[in-house]
């Protein structure tokens, strides 16, 4: 794997020059400084929070723990890394530079956080630094130039072959641990320890995984972010939601799969049919694709699943039109996804910043782009039995036309959500998850 990183690291490092001096021109400023980052420390307490590298520091090299070291990027100069190594026994230092991408930078080690300021552009006016607040040092202070992060956040949508390579590593390793956890669901565990299941199969703590796991049994799949992991099985598995990823160098998989009990085919079902309309939707992953338009077509595509199998009397477009259907499907059918899993510029106009509005009565969607080549979104439909938004549901006057025993008698399965990272090309969609389950 190093081999072919390596073969592919020279040209994401072009490709970023090029759009880091572009940024440059664009906000006027001379130089690119980036703060890897420090860990915020709790409120009224001495305990930081885990540390998570400024992806733009990310970006660059494939260093996610290094808090207290800058990148520094001038027009027509080998980029510089300043790599802080603390004297410090309480806690890890990092590891001296090594791999790869060590050859693509002047590095200047330092000892202490604050020494590395002099090695940082004297002309503190003419730096675009790219960091958070926390991250300031001395007059470096973070100045977050709109201009700048506008042009790298649209830029950041188009991936490199390495960071494409990065990914599909992130989803081997996330469907290695998906398939530990549908096994531990097999064998009647807890969600507890389906969870600790899924973090030995992919080998990272909770603090390196991209998001936290989401893994939840029977009703608790209503919840779509269930994270409380009962420690007993229920006294009777019905069905299985897991939403888990794996990081692999600072880039993200982003996974969900459900899964039903052997004696529930009623619920097999229906996981069938959201199966197949999720593959539908994914082989829409094209270039010229409206994400926002496509939302909306799953949302016809999933209300015409529950009419068909009888949970709603109404046609999809008279489903959709009176939200019937978000009742449902109540989030949105996906994101870009990279070195963030909700990637930046979901819904940005053009590389200059501007917003392209959500369509109205979606507010959870979280992308209104139109998908070309090297973007990668997921794509995440799902129908759940939520009693929250059930219980509106019955104040309308479409509650006349939701065959409620079935939809009832469903609420015990809580619901489905089927999640694959997918790449747009200039031919047919690569499905990162899909290619990592046929080929486990
Ligand atoms: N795991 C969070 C999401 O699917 O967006
Ligand atoms: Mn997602
Ligand atoms: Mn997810």
């Amino acid at each position: 794997m190093s081999d072919l990183l390596a073969k592919l690291y020279p040209e994401h490092m072009r490709t970023l020059r090029a759009r880091a001096d572009a940024a440059l021109t664009r906000g006027g400023y001379d130089h690119l400084v980036i703060a890897a980052g420090v860990p915020r420390i709790e409120f009224l307490d001495d305990r930081p929070a885990p540390y998570v590298a400024n992806p733009h520091f990310r970006y660059w090299l494939p260093v996610t723990k290094a808090p207290g070291s800058w990148l520094v990027h001038t027009p027509g100069a080998k980029p510089k890394l300043v790599y802080l190594q603390p004297r410090d026994y309480w806690h890890v230092v990092p590891e001296a530079p090594a791999g790869y991408w060590v050859e693509h930078f002047d590095i200047a080690i330092v000892h202490e956080a604050r020494d590395a300021l002099a090695h940082l552009p004297k002309a503190l006016a003419r730096c675009a630094i790219i960091g958070a607040d926390n991250a300031a040092l001395g007059d470096a202070k973070p100045n977050n130039p709109d201009a700048v992060l506008n042009y790298l956040h649209w830029q950041r949508s188009y991936k490199t072959d390495y960071e494409l390579a990065m990914l599909r590593v992130a989803s081997k390793l996330g469907v290695r641990a998906h398939r530990a956890a549908e096994a531990a669901f097999r064998a009647g565990k807890s969600e507890y320890d389906i969870h600790t299941a899924y973090l030995n199969a992919v080998h990272e703590t909770e603090n390196e995984l991209p998001y936290g796991n989401i893994i939840a049994l029977n009703q608790h799949a209503a919840t779509l972010h269930y994270m409380d992991f009962n420690r007993a099985p229920p006294a009777h598995a019905e069905s299985f939601l897991i939403d888990a990823g794996a990081s692999f160098h600072g880039y993200g998989s982003d996974i969900t799969r459900t899964y039903a009990a052997p004696h529930a085919s009623e619920f097999q079902k229906l996981i069938d049919a959201v199966d197949a309309a999720q593959r539908g939707f994914v082989a829409k992953v094209k270039t010229g694709q409206s994400y926002p338009e496509l939302h909306i077509h799953a949302h016809h595509v999933l209300a015409g699943i529950l009419r068909d199998q009888d949970f709603i009397r109404l046609s999809p477009e008279s489903a959709v039109e009176t939200g019937v259907s978000s009742t449902f499907f109540p989030h949105g059918l996906g994101h870009l996804l990279g070195l963030q899993v909700h990637d930046v510029a979901g819904f940005q106009k053009d590389e200059s910043g501007g917003t392209v509005a959500r369509p109205p009565g979606h507010p959870y969607l979280r992308c209104t782009r139109t998908l070309e080549p090297r973007m990668v979104t997921t794509i995440e439909p799902g129908i759940y039995f939520i009693d929250l938004l059930l219980g509106e549901l019955k104040n309308k006057p479409q509650a006349r036309d939701v065959n409620w025993a079935k939809v009832d008698a469903f609420r015990r399965y809580g619901g489905i959500r089927i999640e694959d990272d997918v790449v747009c090309t200039e031919a047919e969609p690569e499905n990162l998850t899909r290619d990592a389950f046929a080929a486990a």
